[in-house]
């Protein structure tokens, strides 16, 4: 029986040359390149015969864009996913719809094993490991990268050797993933952490010092999610896209960071991510003005677990389904709109508004006619100062002893 391997497929050098190993080296006697399209821009073309020139018996492309943005994307905006602060997770999130996908397919073909080209210094090894286990119980995995260290010049070589086309994107200084929530670039002259990113790392932003004169736009939350620009509705992948291509010429949302990874080493990002940098900012001053307090001190905690989780692989968990089934409770009333400025390096936001708000102008205000019980606020803080007052005399009573 003819043995066959799906391979998560980039078009890349290094899954290009995959397909050539899996077939000389872990003897299969059939290899399916899967395609899936979550927004990256990539040469649909030149991909598919990258991948036949490599030996590949099928290339599969899935489009899984809007699976993507209305599953990842939406649950990472709802729960403000900024991992350590910052990264708005875009690697992160594609990993678990892309290894989905192939493992379907891998499923319906019955395929031996699912191949991903994922090193073993990342953490997207562990995200489309975990993704397959969860979503194809017992299949084999293989990482043909993390078995065999190679560099790039052999890589080159050995595709070259091979006639597999090698364009000027394989021969990239970076390692690039992108998809519609944004761009990750890592590796070559980044990895010293004292350089400063060259202009030609960013595809997807231009130098806020370059950037056009300040413009306002209202974004319109239903339920938690943006779902209009301006008052025109959009599809969440539409909206991403417009504002990404409203935010970037600004330079919001270009992130250089040192980065924590699962498997204990502290590595040199640069992200950029103009749409999910002003959506998260946009997102969060609606809940300002619309959750209590204690929904939003405990929803703020657990934020950072479901981006650690997410971070670390955990898509499929039942902790992140848990704290998601908490989230979606939390916002039923996050419905309004914003007013974001975009501005050289930053989405500000400068006004809100939502028929659910729990700001009361006539509580909050210093003018006339406000209705705050001022009376109240002695004896509140008589119960409030109890343990103080208690501390404070047995201080003076020792200090007077
Ligand atoms: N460090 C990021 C993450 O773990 C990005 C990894 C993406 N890969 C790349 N080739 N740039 O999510």
């Amino acid at each position: 029986m003819s043995r066959i391997a799906a391979l998560a497929y980039s078009g890349g050098l290094d899954t290009s040359c995959a397909i050539a190993w899996l077939k000389e080296d872990y003897g299969f006697d059939e290899v399916i390149a899967v395609l899936v399209d979550v927004g990256q821009e990539f040469d649909l073309d030149a991909s598919l015969a990258r991948g036949r020139a490599a030996g590949a018996d099928d290339v599969v492309l899935l489009d899984r864009k809007d699976a993507f943005a209305n599953e990842q994307v939406a649950k990472a905006l709802k729960a403000n996913a900024l991992y350590e602060g910052r990264y708005p997770l875009v690697s992160a999130l594609s990993r678990p719809v892309v290894a989905e996908a192939v493992a379907s397919l891998a499923a319906e073909v019955g395929a031996d094993a699912v191949v991903h080209g994922c090193t073993g210094k990342g953490n997207d090894q562990l995200r489309f490991e975990l993704a397959f286990k969860a979503t194809y119980p017992g299949v084999r995995v293989i990482a043909p990268l993390r078995d065999t260290i190679w560099t790039r010049g052999a890589e080159i070589a050995y595709a070259l050797e091979r006639g597999i086309p090698v364009t000027q994107t394989a021969s990239s200084p970076y390692s690039i993933d992108e998809n519609l929530f944004g761009r990750s670039i890592e590796a070559g002259i980044l990895e010293d952490p004292w350089v400063a990113p060259p202009e030609d790392v960013y595809a997807l932003t231009s130098s806020p010092d370059a950037a056009p004169p300040p413009v306002e736009v209202v974004v319109g939350f239903e339920a938690g999610l943006p779902v209009s620009l301006d008052g025109e509705e959009l599809s969440l992948v539409e909206l991403v896209a417009v504002l990404n291509r409203a935010a970037g010429p600004y330079g919001i949302g270009r992130i250089d960071m040192i980065e924590n990874r699962v498997v204990g080493i502290k590595s040199r990002e640069i992200y950029e991510a103009p749409a999910a940098i002003a959506l998260i900012e946009a997102h969060r001053a609606l809940e300002d003005l619309v959750l209590t307090k204690d929904e939003l001190r405990c929803k703020r905690s657990l934020e950072t677990r479901w981006t650690e989780l997410v971070y670390e692989g955990l898509w499929f968990s039942p902790l992140r389904e848990a704290i998601d089934a908490f989230v979606d409770v939390t916002q039923a009333r996050v419905t309004g709109e914003v007013r974001l400025e975009l501005r050289p390096s930053a989405a500000v936001v400068v006004g809100r508004r939502s028929e659910h708000a729990l700001y009361a102008e006539t509580l909050a205000s210093y003018g006339e006619g406000e209705t705050f019980p001022h009376q109240a606020a002695e004896g509140f803080i008589t119960l409030q100062a109890l343990e103080t007052d208690l501390l404070a005399a047995l201080a003076l009573g020792k200090a007077t002893a």
